[in-house]
């Protein structure tokens, strides 16, 4: 177990954070989600407040802060709106490939760029085809010269269009079963790169998630992330390790960004003669979304700190599913009765928490979905099973034989 210690940087992004959600970001969130338009102004104040710079490492221009100061961050940003929390975070999903992977030359060449906000970042993994399945990538990237030559569609690429950094995986080996896939950098501007679909999304749609396409797209050797093929599976799974607390602090501020509106909505509207907030019924259900958000809240801050602690590895893996999954349950729990407590105003786009109910679904489903990180979770608890043998003893063998063979291996 991990202690849970917020830095004096961390305390100070995250004040920096509420301040422009307070400013620049809850009172245009919706005008920016009707348009569909990104929110350029609460990127510059973003920018200027050295935000971009919370994750990326001191030696690259970064505050170096972590995992545990990047949740505070964002989960300020999307309480005030979700969309907006993303279009941040996911400049860390698209730089952590080369923050845990990277060459010190690419580190050198790119990180900088990001930290001052001049350079933003997409991770471009999923596929028509391979989307839970993320071996299962057909955008192919070949050898041809002193280049790589990409080939084919990314699907579902967040912050496509504004950002100016890709990471893409490629299949490199389409014969290896393990070394199959690499990660290359696209920058925006590279002749046959284009984004080809802007989605029309249900919710967080100040942020663009697009079609991202490629043909025969050239990109020098030494954007190969790492600089040897064939790592790119693992990359995009240390990655995600990273960056799903990160999904998960955006849900907790989500879900606190609801609840705080449904709070002060009860508190208001009188029914039979006083505030529903006095009913039982309606009192029961603050208090069940306030309990479930705070424990979110606190697994959300126990995983960024053990990732922070332990780096990649089996840790990170199991605590970021754990985080991500039930931060994200809870955000559309709590996001669903904070509609019904606004009763039919709830139903509808004058009032702000419509969009919260449109905003929270998506996070059951990206950076892995939910049923996603419970195989992970299993996965890791079966592995864990054979730690905890000495239990054995507490039960009794008949049972063991004829319930639990061994090698049992989970869905896998
Ligand atoms: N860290 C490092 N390596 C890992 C790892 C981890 N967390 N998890 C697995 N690996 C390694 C394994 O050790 C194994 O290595 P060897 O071949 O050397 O033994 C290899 O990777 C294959 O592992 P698995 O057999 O466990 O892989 P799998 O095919 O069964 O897939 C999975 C596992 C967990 C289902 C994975 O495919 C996964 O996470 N899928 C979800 C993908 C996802 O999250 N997509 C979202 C993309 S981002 C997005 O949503 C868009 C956006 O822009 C926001």
């Amino acid at each position: 177990m991990q202690d849970i210690i917020f830095s004096e940087k961390a305390r100070e992004l995250r004040a920096l954070a509420r301040q422009i959600a307070d400013e620049h970001v809850r009172p245009k969130a919706a005008q920016y989600d009707k348009a569909q338009e990104y929110n350029w102004e609460a990127k510059e104040a973003v920018a200027q407040a050295g935000l971009f710079r919370t994750w990326i490492p001191e030696e690259y221009g970064g505050h170096g802060a972590g995992v545990l100061a990047l949740a505070g961050v964002t989960e300020e940003l999307a309480k005030a709106d979700s969309g907006f929390g993303v279009a941040f975070a996911v400049n860390a999903l698209g730089s952590f490939p080369i923050i845990l992977g990277g060459t010190e030359e690419q580190k050198k060449r790119w990180l900088p760029q990001v930290a001052s906000g001049e350079k933003m970042v997409a991770f471009c993994l999923s596929e028509k085809f391979a989307g839970s399945d993320a071996s299962g990538l057909a955008v192919r990237a070949y050898e041809d010269g002193d280049e790589w030559v990409i080939c084919g569609e990314k699907k579902w690429t967040t912050n496509g269009g504004v950002a100016d950094i890709y990471s893409v995986f490629c299949v490199t080996d389409p014969d290896s079963k393990s070394r199959r896939i690499s990660a290359i950098v696209v920058e925006k501007g590279t002749p046959g790169f284009e984004v080809k679909k802007v989605e029309d999304k249900m919710g967080i749609r100040t942020v663009p998630v697009v079609e991202t396409h490629f043909d025969n797209v050239r990109v020098p050797k030494d954007n190969l992330i790492g600089g040897r093929a064939g790592l790119g599976f693992r990359h995009a799974m240390a990655t995600l390790d990273y960056a799903r607390p990160g999904v998960a602090a955006q849900a907790v501020g989500a879900a606190q960004g609801a609840l705080n509106l449904a709070n002060v909505y009860a508190n208001r509207r009188q029914q039979f003669g006083k505030p529903i907030s006095g009913h039982q019924m309606v009192t029961k259900m603050l208090a069940d979304m306030a309990m479930k958000t705070e424990a979110a809240r606190w697994l959300v801050y126990a995983a960024a700190a053990s990732i922070d602690s332990t780096g990649p590895g089996p840790t990170a893996s199991k605590m970021a599913a754990l985080a991500k999954c039930y931060a994200t349950d809870v955000a559309m729990d709590v996001a669903t009765d904070a509609v019904q407590v606004f009763g039919g105003y709830g139903f509808m786009e004058d009032y702000p928490i419509a969009k919260y109910f449109r905003d929270a679904k998506i996070l059951q489903i990206y950076e892995g979905t939910n049923q996603v990180q419970r195989m992970v979770i299993g996965r890791h608890l079966i592995r864990e099973a054979a730690e905890l043998e000495p239990l054995q003893e507490f039960i009794p063998q008949e049972t063991q034989e004829e319930y639990a063979p061994k090698g049992v291996a989970a869905d896998a």
